[in-house]
């Protein structure tokens, strides 16, 4: 049970006393929601026999049809499913040309997989600072732009968008493509237009922790003919190549490349359409439940909460604030975690680049984008310090995750924790 209102002479349970929250609970988004529909359209595609998106016995087409609603529900002209989120960045940057000799602006503050799908692409990675929402800093951009600077790909992180209008104003003026990473904010939007339809492409992630989910799935959103069929090609093995049932396959014509295969299959496209058709009501919890916890911890005292921004952070899966040190943060999230709280340091405090493999330029082969003087004549460095302000703001704030299924109660419980926890420390 859950411990409301604790009395002001209540120990912290870091100190022994009783937790206000005494259960975990349910974090999950799009997971929590799989139920009878999700259940049936499973059972559809296993009766079918037909678990492959372009041919089988019975083909259902449930991969296609979850793209053509995915672009509906975005706005988007296009949509090309991919096998998880980090594959669509590939595809994505595949389909923009990006490649050996090329840097790619990704910010300090992101999940690894961005930087990940960059170096894939034998691309370097260039880290940017990100501003107090943690989101990529427009402002930071013209310091990190080179002559080899090809795209910039902001990260819409925990359902709050970039500000993407100075994003967009100087990606043109600089001749820069735009690639979103929307994997963990899919639905939100900024300025009334879905994240994932504002730049040149943008990726989404289908992995268990996201809005909607099959578990792993991923999909590229993009308005352009082209980069579409550049980024379909790619993820089917290139186009145009002879199956053993289909002949020769080629879904969106054109000369066809090397590519790899990063397709989704049915059974994941089945369970899709049907968690997309919860994504409204996803989205609307989300909203109200981060509205209820915002508002109840902005006015505790000695919590710097940022100011709301409606055209960004509607969606927001959580709510953000600051202490005025380090060691502040610190004793706060630890305090908070023991109440129960869902709270911690955004990605343990730490910028993408501390990891060592990227510190280190750890690759699994040798050659570009690290080590081939041909492309990149110069080495790059990566060191800590690179981003200060961004290394700043991830010492000393505290995220409190919300979901869109806690209860009423997770939400006063949360609400009385942060409070137990300022009263006791700040
Ligand atoms: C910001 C970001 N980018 C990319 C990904 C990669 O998505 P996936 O795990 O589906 O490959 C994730 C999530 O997992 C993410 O959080």
């Amino acid at each position: 049970m859950t411990h409301q209102n604790p009395a002001a002479s209540d120990p912290l349970a870091i100190d022994g006393g009783a937790p206000v929250i005494d259960r975990p609970l349910n974090r999950y988004k799009g997971a929590a929601a799989i139920g009878e529909q999700e259940k049936q359209a499973v059972m559809e595609v296993l009766e079918s026999q037909s678990l492959f998106r372009y041919y089988g016995p019975n083909l259902l087409s449930k991969v296609a049809h979850f793209e053509q609603e995915f672009a509906r529900f975005v706005g988007a002209r296009h949509a090309a499913a991919a096998s998880n989120g980090t594959a669509a960045l590939r595809m994505g940057l595949a389909a923009l040309g990006v490649g050996p000799g090329d840097e790619v602006i990704v910010p300090a503050v992101t999940f690894i997989a961005s930087v990940g799908a960059i170096v894939a692409s034998r691309a370097r990675p260039v880290f940017a600072e990100v501003d107090e929402t943690m989101q990529l800093d427009p402002a930071d951009l013209p310091k990190r732009l080179t002559k080899r600077t090809k795209a910039i790909m902001p990260v819409h992180l925990n359902g709050v968008a970039v500000d993407m209008d100075p994003v967009l104003d100087f990606a043109r003026s600089h001749g820069l493509k735009v690639i979103e990473d929307a994997a963990q904010s899919c639905g939100s939007r900024y300025k009334g237009k879905a994240v994932g339809t504002l730049g040149d492409v943008g990726c989404f992630s289908f992995q268990l922790e996201k809005n909607i989910t099959s578990g792993e799935g991923g999909v590229l959103v993009t308005d352009d003919d082209e980069l579409f069929r550049r980024a379909v090609i790619y993820s089917d093995q290139g186009g145009q190549f002879w199956t053993s049932h289909a002949g020769v396959r080629d879904t969106v014509g054109g000369q066809p490349v090397i590519g790899e295969n990063l397709r989704m299959n049915e059974i994941a496209g089945a369970i899709l359409g049907c968690q997309l058709a919860k994504l409204n009501e996803i989205l609307n919890r989300i909203e109200r439940n981060t509205t209820i916890v915002r508002e109840g911890v902005e006015t505790i005292p000695g919590l710097q909460v940022g100011p709301r921004n409606p055209d960004r952070d509607r969606h927001a899966l959580g709510v953000l604030f600051y202490l005025p040190t380090a060691e502040q943060a610190d004793a706060v999230a630890a305090a908070l975690r023991a109440e129960g709280v869902p709270a911690g340091k955004v990605y343990g405090g730490q910028p993408v680049y501390a990891a060592p493999q990227i510190l280190n330029q750890w690759t699994i082969t040798r050659g570009c984008p690290f080590d081939c003087p041909s492309y990149f004549p110069e080495p790059i460095q990566y060191h800590m310090g690179m981003c200060p302000r961004s290394e700043d703001l991830l010492a000393r704030g505290v995220g409190i995750s919300v979901g869109p299924f806690y209860e009423e109660e997770d939400l006063d419980g949360i609400i009385a924790g942060v409070e137990k926890v300022a009263r006791h420390l700040l």
